[in-house]
């Protein structure tokens, strides 16, 4: 029996491709290609090349393959993009969500483990921020991903599909043996982009906004190693074949760090000289995001292995310096 990864090919996708591979999983992905890298994919996993949003394509993995359960990282994630273009969240990440779920129910797979975030809170009631505080958005892909969370809790209870929302806070970091890391072309991600400027491919970093209500004027944000959320998914699998209910976890450090702040975190681990300027706020930005995440250590016995904001950084550094122009397939 196999595990399926929809967007295997991207940055979280490809490190949870890589653990379930080490841990002994048989995996199938599936990935578009639109924003992952068909090098990303560890060869022990079968790859097919699909849109999720194309049923008949779909539908042809599931009755090729042995799959037991999913788990749902295909979907488009820059809040910016999709604060210029929300339609194009809202077709890829919520109807592709319909036509995932659809396939499952006809194929009868029961169990599936999502990619939520935590721009589902919007700007937070409460900080650190807890499963129950209130979802409100607000830019189209915290939305979009709301939306999937809603569609999965209909369909559970209509057709008892089970499934566990992971909420991510700031995901970084790399593998530790360097083979795979983070690739967006165009890159708008923090931790790549201050890299990138520690590299000299950028002349320097764009610190977006300094008078958010936060203590240094820098929005704040939560940042936890992409392995540590590998290794959330690996037990929510477990959860959910151990016939526990549909649930949700925060997925963070619970501590925050100031865009600032990770500037002078990355010129510590990687000995260089980090250029900044301060520009204007970027569209949809909330002040602050922390997460609580007791939930997910005390229900699944979640222990993130990187407390440490310069190790995460370090893991990312190493893929950078190592691979300086990404994976070189587009
Ligand atoms: N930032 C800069 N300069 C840059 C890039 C980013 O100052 O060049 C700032 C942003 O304004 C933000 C922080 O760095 O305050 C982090 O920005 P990212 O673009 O790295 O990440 P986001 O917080 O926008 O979004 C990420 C994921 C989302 C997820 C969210 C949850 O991309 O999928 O974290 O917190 F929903």
């Amino acid at each position: 029996m196999s595990v399926l990864v929809l967007g295997g090919a991207g940055y979280i996708g490809s490190h949870m491709v890589k653990t379930l591979v080490e841990a002994g999983r048989e995996v199938v992905v599936v990935d578009a290609l639109f924003t992952g890298h068909r090098d990303a994919v560890n060869p022990a996993a079968k790859f097919y090349q699909v849109d999720i949003r194309d049923k008949a394509a779909l539908s042809a993995v599931f009755e090729q393959e042995n799959i037991e359960q999913v788990v749902h990282f295909a979907a488009f994630s820059i809040v910016p993009e999709s604060v210029a273009n929300p339609l194009k969240y809202f077709d890829n990440n919520t109807s592709g969500m319909i036509t995932l779920l659809e396939v499952m129910k006809a194929h009868d797979v029961k169990q599936i483990v999502f990619s939520s975030t935590a721009a589902t809170y919007g700007n937070p009631v409460n900080i650190p921020i807890k499963e129950t505080d209130p979802q409100n958005p607000i830019n189209p892909y915290g939305e979009s991903k709301l939306m999937m969370e809603k569609i999965m809790a209909w369909s559970d209870q209509a057709d008892g599909v089970k499934w566990v929302a992971l909420r991510y806070f700031n995901v970084a970091g790399a593998a530790e043996d360097g083979t795979i890391g983070e690739d967006h072309k165009p890159e708008t991600h923090l931790v790549p982009i201050i890299l990138q400027a520690g590299l000299g491919q950028r002349d320097y970093i764009e610190m977006f906004g300094d008078d958010y209500k936060t203590p240094d004027g820098f929005n704040v944000r939560d940042y936890v190693h992409v392995l540590d959320l590998a290794d959330a998914h690996i037990r929510a699998l477990k959860y959910l074949a151990d016939g526990h209910d549909s649930n949700q976890f925060n997925l963070g450090s619970a501590t925050g760090f100031s865009v600032k702040e990770m500037v002078e975190a990355a010129r510590e681990a990687t000995g260089v000289d980090i250029p900044a300027k301060i520009g204007p706020r970027r569209a949809g930005d909330p002040d602050i995001l922390i997460a609580n995440s007791d939930k997910a250590r005390d229900v699944l016995g979640w222990a993130p292995k990187y407390d440490n904001v310069q190790d995460i950084i370090k893991t990312a550094w190493n893929w950078h310096k190592s691979h300086p122009t990404g994976y070189n397939d587009k």
